[in-house]
């Protein structure tokens, strides 16, 4: 992305999360996402990983959070938003990622791939994830202005880690993920299915 345009997105959406959601709990979380995404990508250092483009992808990805899941169903067909099926049958929580990718490729012009991948993925995770999407889909969860996570153990080491060993890390936070789906009796995206097994496969 230009600077240009990648600056008056950044613009855009903050003005966007600010009036979405006023001082609500989605405010605080948003933004404290978007910092822990730049702050990653800039300690990463990677030529492919800009931290402008994570701490856009922060301030997108939780843009209909706040829909119920009848309106966002609505979206997704009057808008013909790309969706995966399982997505789309299992609802819930997981209509509302690919609607902010949709946001950004339809309001914002977004055409980075990485970017889009990491806002329609961050609730599941995926096989073949790139570093922006294991940047996303870590400061999310780990995110401390989470209420219902805050007791959760080994939280605070698992963030210390994010910026030394985002991979390891990325592994815990889809394993924790998916035991506690399973804990609940929901089913699981096999996107994130893929994304454990491509780890299990891929460790000595
Ligand atoms: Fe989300
Ligand atoms: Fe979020």
């Amino acid at each position: 992305m230009l600077k240009e345009q990648m600056d008056a997105a950044i613009a855009h959406l903050e003005a966007e999360v600010r009036e979405r959601f006023p001082g609500g709990r989605l405010l605080k979380h948003t933004f404290s996402v978007a910092e822990t995404c730049r702050e990653t990508a800039r300690r990463l250092g990677r030529s492919d990983t800009a931290p402008e483009a994570a701490y856009l992808a922060g301030l997108a990805h939780d843009l209909f959070k706040d829909r119920g899941h009848d309106k966002l169903r609505e979206l997704v067909r009057s808008e013909s938003v790309p969706i995966d099926r399982h997505s789309w049958l299992l609802g819930g929580g997981l209509l509302h990622a690919p609607a902010a990718a949709h946001y950004l490729r339809s309001r914002l012009g977004v055409r980075d791939a990485g970017l889009l991948a990491a806002v329609y993925y961050h609730t599941t995770g995926r096989a073949g994830a790139g570093v922006l999407e294991r940047i996303l889909f870590c400061a999310d969860y780990l995110d401390a202005s989470r209420p219902k996570r805050s007791a959760e153990p080994g939280l605070e080491s698992l963030r210390n880690k994010l910026k030394s060993s985002l991979d390891e890390v990325y592994g815990e936070v889809i394993r924790r993920k998916l035991v506690y789906t399973l804990s609940k009796g929901r089913p699981l995206h096999p996107s994130g299915v893929a994304a454990w097994n491509e780890l299990c496969a891929l460790k000595p």
